[in-house]
């Protein structure tokens, strides 16, 4: 599958998965995303809600699509699912003691200005989710947002605020449902988004963009020694052709996948974001803490991107 490009399923079709997540259960990867399958809006750089769809696979290179798991609602305008709002950034996490499938994403008005934080659960990987509402966590705004459920199964939701100059790691409760009222402002008035996370060796990372709507920027990694502790700023993680913009994408999602951590980019195409590309870059961590996210041209699956 060539990096940067839009993906197709096993069926031949496009993937409609952007903005997503990947998890593993029992097996099988899952790919949650934004279904954008449909001509921008005339004039817009936005295509109105479809829903959040599910990829299935084996090996992250064949994929079977499973339908829309959560779909937008086509009848009532004031409902928080409507076709003419914002769903995105739709993230996945499972629950071990409940035993059910918890779905955070950024719900908001056209204008981005309602933005809050919606949520949804199944029984299953493949939904249907039940749409459970949206609010404010901490009543704060939330725009781009991530699930991090770190190694003692404690969740955090991790959100833009404050019309994107900081981020907030809002620590959830224990059915993962809501946040539980303690949270952390990091990064201050750094104005970073489309958070992913990760823990290696004792060491939170977060990767970041900045703020430039679908185009493009650097990516920035942070780390901290804990979760709600200070976050520091390091470096862009990124190595090869085009490395200051993110190689032409956007995190999505850092995922895992044997013994090692992927980034998930989106490549958004403003005017046609229905073709907007994807890639997976495998992450490497150096001795001093380091990461660092290498170009390549093709995601061949775990074993091939990993040993070349
Ligand atoms: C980006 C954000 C995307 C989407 C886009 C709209 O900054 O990461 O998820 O909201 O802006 O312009």
């Amino acid at each position: 599958m060539k990096n940067g490009q839009i993906w197709q399923d096993i069926e031949g079709n496009h993937i409609q998965a952007h903005g997503g997540c990947i998890i593993e259960h029992r097996g099988t990867y899952y790919w949650y995303g934004e279904h954008k399958g449909a001509p921008n809006c005339p004039g817009k750089e936005r295509v109105d809600v479809i829903g959040v769809s599910c990829y299935s696979s084996p090996d992250l290179l064949s994929w079977k699509y499973e339908g829309l798991v959560l779909s937008a609602d086509q009848e009532n305008p004031s409902s928080p699912l409507h076709t003419s709002r914002v769903l995105e950034r739709p993230k996945v996490v499972y629950h071990e003691k409940n035993h059910c499938f918890i779905l955070w994403m950024h719900l908001d008005s056209e204008d981005y200005t309602y933005a809050g934080a919606g949520i949804a659960v199944s029984g299953t990987p493949t939904g249907p989710f039940v749409f459970q509402g949206v609010s404010q966590p901490n009543r704060q705004d939330a725009r781009d947002m991530t699930v991090f459920v770190d190694e003692d199964g404690t969740a955090y939701l991790v959100h833009s605020k404050d019309w994107n100059k900081t981020l907030n790691i809002a620590r959830l409760n224990a059915d993962y449902t809501a946040p539980d009222g303690m949270y952390v402002s990091v990064m201050a008035d750094q104005e970073r988004e489309a958070p992913a996370l990760c823990r290696h060796n004792g060491l939170y990372y977060m990767v970041t963009s900045g703020c430039t709507g679908w185009q493009p920027n650097s990516a920035l990694y942070a780390t901290s020694s804990h979760i709600m502790g200070r976050w520091k700023l390091i470096d862009n993680p990124c190595e090869g052709e085009n490395y200051r913009q993110t190689f032409g994408g956007q995190s999505a999602c850092i995922f895992r996948a044997g013994n090692r951590h992927f980034l998930m980019l989106d490549h958004w195409i403003p005017d046609n974001l229905q073709k907007s590309g994807y890639s997976i870059l495998p992450i490497e961590f150096g001795p001093d803490g380091s990461m660092t996210v290498r170009w390549k041209s093709e995601w061949r699956g775990i074993e091939k991107s990993t040993s070349d």
